[in-house]
């Protein structure tokens, strides 16, 4: 009986639409890290190819490699805030991390019971809202009938995701998260099933679009409590140094520093000190 040969199947990486070779994946991971500080690696690759093949085809380019000659073209300095929108990982929810939101209530109180009547917290990377709103309602909770004036700075580099949070409105699956009682308490129902942030916890917010990586902020005034939660791993360690120095003047001198579970700054020992609970305070001065 004749043996058929084996067949040799040519290598596909899959069913692409474009070609997205390596060097493509190369000038992508470049632009991102100069533009957001985020650190690609190797493996994101066929994320990248999902996040950014829309604007491919919407700005009806030949592939990747034109993509990014775009980019780099005089024209194509409009694309880059699409592009940065693109790439960045949005993911949150309401009273993420929650074990942070009593010791913040708890250092607002102290606050407050030593005279201050203004309270600031600024949340450096607040995606779509639902951290900020955690934040105000933990506020608004700890400050009880005492009704200080109490605001959140929310920043972000996305501003597709900055008009979500200042719209303030979420699916029912999203309000779930939220403790028992708050959601009638800190939201409307709407006719549609969603619900909207009341109009005292979007007054406390304003949503302003800041890029961590860069150094001149438009942030002038010192915070109570500063929570840069879970962007910072996207980071490399000189650009997460960089922040934490600029973080350091703009921390009042008893204000804390909230991050995220899988973040750790020993390395900047000189700046900030780890209190317990991925909650840091300034370091203390020899
Ligand atoms: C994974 S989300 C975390 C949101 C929220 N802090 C939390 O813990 O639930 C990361 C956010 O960081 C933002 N981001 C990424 N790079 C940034 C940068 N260079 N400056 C400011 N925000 C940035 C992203 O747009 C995204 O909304």
């Amino acid at each position: 009986m004749n043996k058929l040969p084996p067949v040799v199947l040519p290598k596909i990486e899959f069913n692409r639409e474009f070609a997205f070779s390596d060097a493509d994946f190369e000038r992508i991971r470049k632009l991102i890290y100069k533009e957001a500080g985020i650190s690609l690696n190797p493996s994101k690759k066929d994320m990248v190819y999902g996040r950014l093949v829309r604007r491919i085809r919407e700005l009806k380019l030949a592939g990747f490699a034109a993509y990014v000659d775009f980019l780099e073209s005089i024209g194509g300095k409009r694309e880059f805030e699409q592009f940065v929108n693109a790439l960045t990982t949005n993911l949150t929810f309401f009273f993420r991390e929650e074990h942070h939101f009593p010791l913040l209530a708890e250092h607002l109180k102290k606050k407050l019971a030593s005279g201050a009547n203004e309270l600031s917290i600024w949340c450096a990377a607040s995606s779509t809202g639902e951290e900020p709103y955690s934040l105000a309602i933990t506020a608004l909770e700890a400050a009880g009938p005492a009704r200080a004036n109490v605001t959140v700075l929310a920043t972000d580099l996305d501003t597709s995701v900055l008009e979500v949070g200042r719209k303030g409105i979420y699916s029912a699956d999203k309000i779930a998260r939220l403790p028992p009682g708050h959601a009638n308490k800190y939201f409307d129902k709407l006719p549609d099933g969603n619900y909207q942030a009341k109009a005292v916890l979007r007054n406390m917010i304003t949503f302003q679009r800041l890029n961590l990586v860069e150094t001149n902020w438009a942030v002038k005034r010192q915070f109570d409590a500063i929570f840069c939660r879970n962007v910072m791993i996207y980071f490399d360690r000189d650009t997460q140094f960089g922040v934490l120095k600029r973080f350091a003047p703009l921390l009042k001198p008893d204000g804390l520093l909230f991050v995220g579970h899988s973040e750790n700054f020993y390395f900047a020992s000189d700046y900030f000190h780890l209190r317990g609970k991925t909650v840091y305070e300034h370091a203390k001065k020899a």
